[in-house]
């Protein structure tokens, strides 16, 4: 099991200081039912995928089953307020991939950079070498429906390109999915997340 680590970043135009955080047991049990409603807005269900609606206590369950799948899994902060979720899943430590999921939970603080500013940071945290408590990955991948504009938008603004190979489309949910890609080094190269601090929980 890998040692919980959180971020904090205050970017200029962010709305307060950006937090995210590897969440402890309580810390599930505690956001459980907030996020249950946010994976249940038909909305959000619709572009994430979700067929089932989802109780708190599955929320915690679905926490527990990704956790011991070796996901990394994390809860979005602006200053105290929980604003969504995020997480790297599917971890392959030897070719260096997984893939990248993220919600912002309330539909009138999306489309507001929010959820730029987070894919930042967790990129940023998938990239670096465990010695500075990152995952050390090599690529990320992102299984997108089709509709998911906003999503889409983020992963361009990141540097994602489309990718139609096989080890990609391994990642797609459905068919119709879009699946895109970014490497470490093309990342790194547009992206310097200045006075971003990261340490163990
Ligand atoms: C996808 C999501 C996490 C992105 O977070 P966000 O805070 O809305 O994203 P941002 O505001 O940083 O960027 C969104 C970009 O898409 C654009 N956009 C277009 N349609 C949009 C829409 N319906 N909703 C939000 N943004 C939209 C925004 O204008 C922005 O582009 P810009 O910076 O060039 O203006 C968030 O919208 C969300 O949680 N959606 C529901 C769940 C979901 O789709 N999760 C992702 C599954 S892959």
């Amino acid at each position: 099991m890998s040692e919980l680590v959180r971020l904090r970043w205050h970017p200029a135009n962010a709305p307060g200081v950006l937090h995210a955080i590897e969440p402890t047991a309580a810390d599930i049990e505690l956001h459980a039912a907030q996020l249950a409603v946010a994976y249940n807005d038909p909305y959000n269900a619709a572009l994430m995928g979700n067929t089932e609606a989802m109780t708190a206590a599955d929320v915690v369950t679905h926490y527990a089953t990704m956790n011991a799948s070796g996901a990394r899994q994390f809860h979005l902060f602006v200053d105290d307020d929980l604003v969504g979720d995020a997480d790297l899943r599917d971890i392959e430590t030897g070719a260096g991939a997984a893939e990248f999921a993220f919600m912002i939970a309330d539909r009138k603080r999306q489309g507001r950079g929010l959820g730029t500013y987070f894919a930042l940071m967790i990129h940023h945290f998938a990239f670096a070498p465990p010695s500075e408590y990152g995952v050390g990955l090599e690529r990320i991948y992102a299984a997108i429906v089709p509709a998911n504009t906003g999503s889409r938008r983020v992963f361009e603004k990141l540097g994602y390109r489309i990718d139609d190979s096989a080890a990609a489309r391994e990642r797609a949910d459905e068919p119709s999915d879009i699946v895109m890609v970014i490497d470490r080094a093309t990342f790194v190269a547009q992206h310097q997340l200045s006075e971003l601090f990261m340490a163990p929980y």
